[in-house]
């Protein structure tokens, strides 16, 4: 419902200014403070007038850069609209804590919501007003280099998560000038592209992609997100932007989204290239029907100023629901009030690494890292261990991964100081680059290496590696990296590797080399410390992988969720002298690492699971009660997993899903009761008839600190 400032508005405004609302420019067109049409923008075909009508702009912040574009802009605004500022701040303004993918697995509502709270406040003194975040597309192929970008393969904790991230930018409602507005995307299903190819097709059955991918996005726009984007790919045959069915029937009615939303970058006119659209005019008005508020950066809706006083009713209604809707969410951002809202050159200097910023940012770091294999419990390292340091990430400390906004690409801690810091005697010599090394580095890294007690091996990608337009079809770690390994392990001296990626990796010949393997992904501004302070113990590990590490590529995609099938493996004798089942001649069905699998330094256990209730109906949760026994002298958190499964269903069920999570601290030493509830609903699954209930039946309830080593109870819903 519109308020009555919009309406006035509206009322005022030409067809040519409502449909400026439209329009989102690029930062190109804003230098200097001003309005500008630069070379690259010069072949299309606007006036300097048509950029002054604009309603967004993306890719700008800086409290003094925004405060001038804005000014400049009202000026020339015959209505004087201020302009919306977006940014992709996506893990960070500037201080910049895990790449999403590392958020998933603190399997931490709390922490996400507190760094989304962070990067709001920065970006809000900068100057923004809308993020780019979050990015809740559900992903199983690591060959896809936007993994990085999402929480993970579980539509769970994916949906948990993108409620925390929404919590954190927006805050309570209506929004206070410390946060600002979430833009959900990509909506929808862009993390399932054939083949793991980026902007290739995406073709799900309609009951997939609401059992799995859309859970995510729902919960975000439940959490009244107040922007959704659209994605580049197809879904039900159709370009996701101008997919009526998915935008009009799901989005707007079934979800009841009522907010903005907005293209992705040149989505629009894709629609062409899609083959769906014969021209810019007809993609503009596929678009328009199908509820696409903004046009970012595809100049398609600009076609419409071009016949402004030639358009037919239809169009014209269409124009004004949309512009409404950017004037709403203008007047929601109090911009009317204040265009200039929470901007602040002070605030921005004092938030930007500010000490609880940078708090936030390590605990996030130090709760995303993952231990894989400590052999012998060879960590945590002892400070009078002499360690060398190699690697091709211990010479570039390319720590923040890719979409790191203005986070400063050299960080203020590097991991030599780090670790020089807390160590008696290290030996630095990285040995190798990324992806080529040469005899001398490597002689080098093992004379260091030869000198000292320990090997700590920084291995992985760089950022350039992730992020969009970076699939991959090897994810091995690569060779020359793997060729130092080889090289220092004859020295027979414990190696440590430390994988910083974006995405998962096949780790089997580095698991293999290591005495322990810890996945870092990109940890962010305290990324170095937060490694150091695992390594040496000062914090246990407690991070859980978010999604599933392969074998070797050719189990991709593969996740922990997945359908029985008539021929399961039955993990028996008989499955090898029975050649009929689903499964590889030359691989293992199993993943080298599990969903939910990470390493503590505490030892600890299950000791028992209690059903305390298990005849489940809407008045009466499951209930359990596990006891939890530390036999360590660490303190440490730990995530216990609840995964159920339906033994029958209408449609396949899967082998096992997550209901339920508790990050807990479990003392040294200690016995410890958790009781868990998993409500009704949170066992409904997608019938054939795609709608969505609860089933009554048996089912089993499967509790454990991953999703392979559970205990098994059974209970039942009337
Ligand atoms: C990019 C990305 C999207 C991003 C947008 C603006 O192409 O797909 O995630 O927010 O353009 O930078």
């Amino acid at each position: 419902m519109s308020t009555a400032r919009v309406n006035a508005l509206m009322a005022q405004m030409t067809t040519e200014e409502k449909i400026g609302q439209l329009i989102q420019l690029s930062a190109d067109f804003f230098q200097n403070g001003q309005a500008e049409i630069t070379g690259p923008m010069q072949d299309k075909n606007l006036t300097l007038d048509i950029v002054y009508s604009a309603g967004s702009v993306l890719g700008i912040s800086g409290a003094e850069q925004v405060k001038n574009i804005q000014k400049d802009f009202i000026e020339h605004n015959r209505l004087h609209i201020p302009l919306l500022f977006m940014a992709d701040v996506v893990h960070g303004y500037q201080t910049i804590y895990p790449i999403p993918l590392g958020l998933g697995a603190t399997f931490n509502p709390e922490l996400v919501r507190q760094t989304s709270e962070v990067a709001a406040r920065e970006s809000a003194a900068g100057g923004v007003h809308v993020t780019f975040a979050p990015m809740v597309d559900l992903v199983r192929d690591p060959r896809w280099g936007r993994v990085m970008e999402s929480t993970g393969e579980d539509p769970y904790l994916n949906s948990v998560l993108a409620k925390a991230s929404v919590d954190g930018y927006q805050g309570d409602l209506p929004l206070d000038k410390e946060h600002i507005a979430a833009c959900v995307k990509h909506f929808a299903a862009y993390g399932a592209p054939e083949a793991g190819r980026e902007y290739n097709t995406v073709d799900l059955s309609e009951w997939r992609f609401r059992e799995q991918y859309l859970p995510a996005y729902a919960a975000a726009i439940e959490a009244q997100a107040m922007l959704v984007m659209t994605s580049f790919n197809t879904l039900f045959g159709v370009p996701a932007t101008v997919n009526q069915h998915l935008m009009r029937d799901i989005l707007r009615d079934e979800l009841n989204f009522d907010g903005v939303l907005i293209s992705d970058w040149d989505a629009i006119s894709e629609v062409i290239s899609h083959g769906v659209a014969a021209d810019l005019a007809k993609a503009a008005d596929l678009a328009l029907t199908a509820g696409v508020d903004i046009d970012m950066m595809s100049f398609a809706y600009a076609k419409y100023l071009e016949k402004a006083s030639k358009i037919d009713e239809k169009t014209l209604n269409l124009i004004n629901e949309a512009a409404t809707r950017v004037l709403e969410l203008k007047e929601k951002l109090g911009l009317f009030e204040d265009p200039y809202r929470g901007l602040d050159v002070n605030a921005e200097a004092k938030e930007v690494y500010s000490s609880t910023n940078l708090a936030v940012a390590q605990r996030a770091a130090e709760e995303s890292i993952v231990l894989l294999k400590n052999e012998a419990d060879i960590l945590p390292l002892q400070k009078s261990m002499k360690l060398a340091l190699v690697g091709p990430v211990v010479a570039t400390n390319d720590l923040l991964g890719s979409w790191s906004w203005q986070g400063e690409r050299r960080e203020k801690e590097t991991l030599a100081q780090v670790f020089d810091k807390n160590f008696e005697n290290i030996q630095v010599e990285a040995g190798c680059n990324y992806h080529s090394s040469d005899s001398i580095s490597e002689q080098q890294a093992v004379a260091a290496a030869e000198k000292q007690d320990v090997i700590v091996a920084f291995i992985g990608l760089p950022s350039s590696d992730s992020g969009e337009a970076t699939s991959k079809t090897d994810i091995n770690v690569p060779k020359e990296q793997l060729a130092l390994l080889e090289k220092l392990v004859t020295l027979n001296k414990p190696i440590i590797s430390v994988v910083v990626t974006g995405r998962p990796l096949d780790l089997r010949r580095v698991s293999e080399l290591s005495d322990a393997v810890v996945v870092a992904w990109f940890p962010g501004s305290k990324g170095a410390v937060a490694i150091e302070n695992i390594l040496d113990g000062t914090v246990s590990p407690s991070g859980k992988l978010p999604m599933t590490f392969p074998r070797n590529i050719g189990q991709v995609p593969i996740y922990y969720n997945s359908y029985r099938t008539g021929r399961p493996i039955t993990n028996t004798p008989e499955d090898d002298i029975n050649k009929y089942q689903s499964k590889y001649l030359d691989c293992d069905n199993s993943p080298l690492y599990s969903f939910g699998f990470g390493l503590s330094y505490a030892k600890l256990g299950i000791k028992s699971v209690d059903i305390i209730n298990d005849n489940v109906n809407d008045e009466q949760p499951l209930v359990l009660e596990v006891t939890v026994i530390n036999e360590s002298d660490f303190s440490a958190k730990n995530t216990l997993q609840c995964y159920t499964h339906q033994l029958t269903g209408e449609t396949v069920r899967p082998v096992k899903e997550l209901k339920q999570f508790k990050k807990l601290t479990f003392a040294a030493n200690s016995e410890q009761k958790v009781q868990i509830t998993i409500a009704k609903d949170l066992l409904s699954n997608v019938h054939t008839d795609l709608n969505c209930y609860v089933d009554s039946g048996k089912y089993e309830v499967m509790v454990g600190f991953d999703s392979d080593n559970v205990i098994t109870k059974s209970f039942k819903v009337e």
